[in-house]
């Protein structure tokens, strides 16, 4: 399955994902400068991406936890899921998300 992820640059990325994977683990892995400072657990909100519209409805409702964070962000809108708690599956082939610009590591992106 494939999935797009646009930066805040506005230049997308369409990245192979194996089924069950974290989006979050997806993008990092690709080399693309999402924080994701938790690791994953649902603690930090720094993966936080917007849902394009057509796909809100073909994810799993987030948790309270992730609701919780959410509410923590400050620009958090209704698009918005934290990439760590979406599992990619073929449902989801063809998702496109967008790298809140929160999310991303203004580091890596210096270092490369
Ligand atoms: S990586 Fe921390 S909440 Fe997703």
């Amino acid at each position: 399955m494939f999935v797009t992820v646009i930066l805040p640059d506005g230049k997308e990325h369409k990245l192979e994902a194996p089924e069950g994977w974290r989006l979050m683990e997806v993008i990092r892995d690709y080399g693309l400068p999402i924080k994701a400072e938790c690791g994953g657990a649902s603690a930090c909100a720094t993966c936080h991406v917007r849902v394009a519209p057509e796909w809100l409805n073909k994810l799993s409702a987030p948790h309270d936890e992730e609701m919780d964070m959410l509410d923590e962000v400050f620009d958090a809108d209704e698009r918005s899921r934290l990439s760590c708690q979406i599992l990619t599956s073929d449902n989801l082939d063809g998702l496109v998300v967008e790298l809140a610009s929160d999310a991303l590591d203004k580091a890596k992106i210096e270092a490369a």
